[in-house]
């Protein structure tokens, strides 16, 4: 029986079963880098207030270096009996230097020191987010440039309302994804606070220095108030807020996805090698890749649910309820990369079938409101323009027939204004390049869209901290 950091105020080892259940280390042993870096820049802030000396200090980050190697390696051996990696760790040192170990948990308590942790990991997260959310816009605006031409029908109520650009479509998910990579910033705004120094709950009687150890970390801030800095999890409810909302689009757009690839549709072809097969159909090719990113939005939301339930009923400060935190913000973390670094390679991989969408364009009535718009131009006013295109549209669906194959003659029994000039007014490409107001689907409005983004996605570009930049 390992014999435990807290061991003094107790007469009797642990129960075997309370070690496993009160474990957290089979998860949290992933902050391992967060733990040591953290370990270390307290440690130095301890030498520098005169509270450990210069000669500990450099035993102890030394060993910390060691530590982690092996660590990295595989080297250290990790297992329930010591709770969680933040007690695994300082045992560890103690293991290798004695008595000068046992220093370096002055001012500090595991409360301060798992919520710097989880800030630290939380800020490299969304850093690695808000840069691959960059390339996920750029893949989406090259989509879009590169299908510039392409009318499909817009839908509302799932049935065919009016012609766009495909392009115009695609840059409406490029807006959602914008404002998501903007939520995703925000939240590292709050994250990127520091909560060490702030011991159990009240502060530190030694004469600490937290700004010091913000400099060290790169922590813009240090947090106003130590009960708040050991209690609250609102930047995890928030990071999981906002993956859930960014779940919620890239959902909807595999819905389409899905959608627009069965046969029915046939908008659009996924390649091979984002399709898998079935095990007993032999002609099948299922676009199983959206259907788990429209599933796992389903576990993006729980982990929402759990953090806030979590949270709801806790008095202040800390209590080990806590340590629950853990699990549901790195599974959306894990969940949300994989979901962007796949989406950015799937979509330049979509095959899109532009005579089809071009031919299902112009079938369903989409040019009524058009019809209506040019007796409108022609002085009818709105209302009545909406009724009379109402009947013909009536008349086409007796007739079998769309509103292009009507003479002007039959146009005429419906209204004296409809003359020669209606035909050319009723072209898929002018009905689409008319929608010029702020927003619309007219190319040059789209191809405006398209520049902005480009500008957008350069300037932000800049702003993207290259230190934080995912490994490849
Ligand atoms: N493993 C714990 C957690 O994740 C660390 C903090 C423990 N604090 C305590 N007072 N028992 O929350």
């Amino acid at each position: 029986m390992a014999e435990k950091l807290w061991q003094g105020r107790f007469d009797q080892p642990t129960n075997k079963l309370v070690e496993e259940y009160t474990a957290s280390i089979h998860y949290d042993s992933r902050l391992y880098r967060y733990d040591v870096e953290g370990s270390v820049a307290h440690c130095r802030m301890l030498a520098e207030c005169g509270i450990i000396s210069h000669e500990e200090a450099s035993r102890i980050v030394e060993t910390l270096g060691e530590i982690l190697r092996d660590l990295e390696r595989g080297h250290v051996a990790l297992d329930s009996s010591q709770e969680d990696i933040h007690m695994a760790i300082e045992k560890e040192l103690i293991t290798r230097i004695g008595e000068t170990g046992g220093k370096l948990h002055t001012a500090r308590s595991r409360n301060d020191q798992v919520a710097l942790d989880m800030r630290l990991y939380m800020r490299d997260v969304l850093s690695q987010i808000v840069i691959l959310l960059h390339e996920l816009r750029e893949a989406f605006v090259s989509k879009a440039e590169a299908n510039l031409d392409v009318i499909m029908p817009g839908f509302t109520h799932m049935q065919h309302a009016q012609p766009v650009l495909l392009a115009h479509h695609l840059m409406a998910y490029y807006e959602m994804f914008r404002r998501d990579s903007d939520r995703f910033s925000d939240c590292l705004t709050r994250t990127n606070v520091l909560p060490l120094g702030s011991a159990a709950l009240a502060g530190t009687t030694f004469p600490t220095d937290m700004e010091w150890t913000a400099r060290y970390l790169r922590f813009p801030k240090v947090v106003a108030n130590s009960i708040d800095a050991v209690s609250d999890r609102d930047y995890m409810i928030e990071f999981c807020a906002a993956s859930a909302i960014f779940m919620m689009h890239v959902s909807r757009l595999a819905e389409e996805l899905i959608l627009w690839s069965t046969s029915e549709f046939s908008f659009i072809e996924i390649s091979d090698a984002f399709c898998t097969g079935s095990s007993i159909m032999p002609q099948k090719k299922n676009p199983d890749v959206p259907e788990l990113m429209r599933g796992k939005t389903g576990r993006v939301y729980g982990n929402l649910s759990a953090l806030l339930t979590l949270t709801k009923g806790l008095p202040l400060a800390y209590n080990r309820d806590l340590q629950e935190d853990k699990e549901p913000v790195f599974d959306t973390a894990d969940t949300v990369l994989a979901t962007i670094r796949l989406l950015s390679k799937l979509l330049p991989e979509i095959k899109v079938h532009r005579e089809v969408m071009a031919r299902m364009a112009g079938q369903g009535f989409t040019l009524a409101t058009d019809l209506a718009d040019y007796l409108v131009r022609k002085g009818v006013p709105f209302r009545k323009a909406h009724y009379i295109v109402g009947q013909v549209v009536q008349h086409c669906i007796q007739e079998g027939k769309e509103l292009g194959d009507c003479s002007l003659e039959e146009f005429r029994t419906f209204h004296k204004a409809f003359d020669e000039d209606v035909f050319p007014y009723l072209q898929i490409q002018s009905v689409v390049d008319q929608r010029t107001s702020v927003g619309g689907t007219a190319t040059s409005r789209v191809t405006r869209a398209i520049a902005a983004a480009r500008e957008d996605l350069r300037a932000s570009e800049k702003l993207l901290n290259p230190e934080l930049r995912p490994k490849k």
